[in-house]
């Protein structure tokens, strides 16, 4: 049939002409003359309303066969006329380096703790967790902290609006010891565990003193523990943080919720125990509150303080970040700079 014949011819005579276009312009003169409204493409597809049913089917087809092959012909060139014209652009030098996308990484405070967690692990310890928002029972009174007691000062607490389903006062713990007593409650010795986690006091904030702040408590209940195995544990962990050949200092301190109570201090990094500001001038900076736990506190727990004993400490995470890095102001961990928090 002539317009099957015509078509074919129509159809490798452009592609043959496709192949010689240069540029986008030319393009869209090949596009005119291939499968434009004047095209033999164009006309043969008006003519087939004159023809018989039997060839309408064969020239139509013939005719789209041919429309899909040129379509998809310019579609190709067009795309390639494209890159090409972005590559060739002032606006784009393929030379260059990638951008590297910026990834987030652990905060320092989350490293310490993990650091902290793993070393009492291989000293026995597990993970525990407790609750921020705590009754004023396991904050203070289960751990001889009575309302009218003056330890309650030392920790200005924020207390919560709202009660709890038994309408019980709700506060946001001071300290991560109101674990004890809860775990004691569940749990019978051998005890041995750790607390990581938020702390909150009602403070001005001040390059020491934040109202948010983490610390890791630990606790140790079985038989015959004694004032040794604290130290122990104790002198081991600082020594693993710090450095073997840091020294480590016990004084008594106290603590309502333990007795004897101690203070722990490393001599101070920055000058060696010569004395400098950040020691003010001792030669020591107190990282630990620890003790053996009150015999009125393990019974609080469902403890037999007969047959068991057990001891506690303290330690407080951001001060010690700023002990080993010597970062002098704790307000640095929280205030989202990223030239400090990229350093770590
Ligand atoms: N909870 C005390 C504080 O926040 C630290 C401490 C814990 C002291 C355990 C003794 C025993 O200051």
């Amino acid at each position: 049939m002539e317009q099957i014949q015509q078509l074919k011819t129509f159809e490798s005579t452009s592609l043959a002409s496709l192949v010689k276009v240069q540029n986008e312009r030319e393009l869209e003169e090949w596009r005119v003359v291939a499968l434009g409204k004047k095209s033999l493409l164009t006309s043969v597809m008006k003519s087939l309303a004159d023809l018989t049913p039997d060839q309408k089917k064969e020239v139509g087809e013939a005719a789209n066969n041919t429309k899909n092959v040129l379509n998809e012909a310019f579609s190709r060139a067009s795309a390639n006329f494209t890159v090409t014209a972005v590559l060739n652009s002032d606006s784009l030098d393929i030379t260059l380096p990638g951008r590297t996308p910026s990834l987030g990484k652990k905060h320092i405070i989350s490293n310490i703790i993990e650091e902290c967690c793993e070393i009492f692990r291989d000293m026995g310890f597990t993970i525990a967790e407790g609750n921020e928002v705590e009754t004023p029972y396991y904050n203070f009174d289960a751990l001889n902290i009575a309302p009218d007691h003056p330890a309650r000062d030392t920790m200005d607490t924020f207390w919560l609006e709202d009660k709890d389903k038994n309408g019980r006062t709700r506060l946001l713990r001071t300290h991560t010891s109101p674990m004890q007593v809860r775990f004691m409650e569940k749990n019978q010795p051998p005890i041995r565990i750790i607390v990581p986690g938020k702390v909150y006091r009602y403070e001005a904030t001040d390059a020491t003193h934040l109202s948010m702040f983490h610390q890791i408590e630990g606790l140790a209940v079985g038989e015959n523990i004694t004032m040794a195995d604290l130290k122990g544990v104790l002198i081991n962990f600082l020594k693993r943080l710090f450095g073997e050949d840091r020294k480590t200092r016990f004084r008594v301190d106290y603590f309502p919720f333990v007795e004897p109570g101690a203070e722990i201090a490393i001599d101070c990094s920055a000058c060696r125990g010569k004395g400098c500001s950040i020691c003010k001038g001792t030669g020591w900076v107190e990282v630990l509150g620890a003790g053996m736990v009150h015999p009125q506190v393990l019974t609080n727990g469902g403890i037999d303080n007969k047959k068991f004993s057990g001891f506690a400490f303290g330690v407080g995470i951001e001060r010690i970040a700023m002990l080993r890095y010597g970062i002098e102001d704790i307000r640095n961990f929280y205030n989202n700079d990223l030239r400090f928090l990229g350093q770590f």
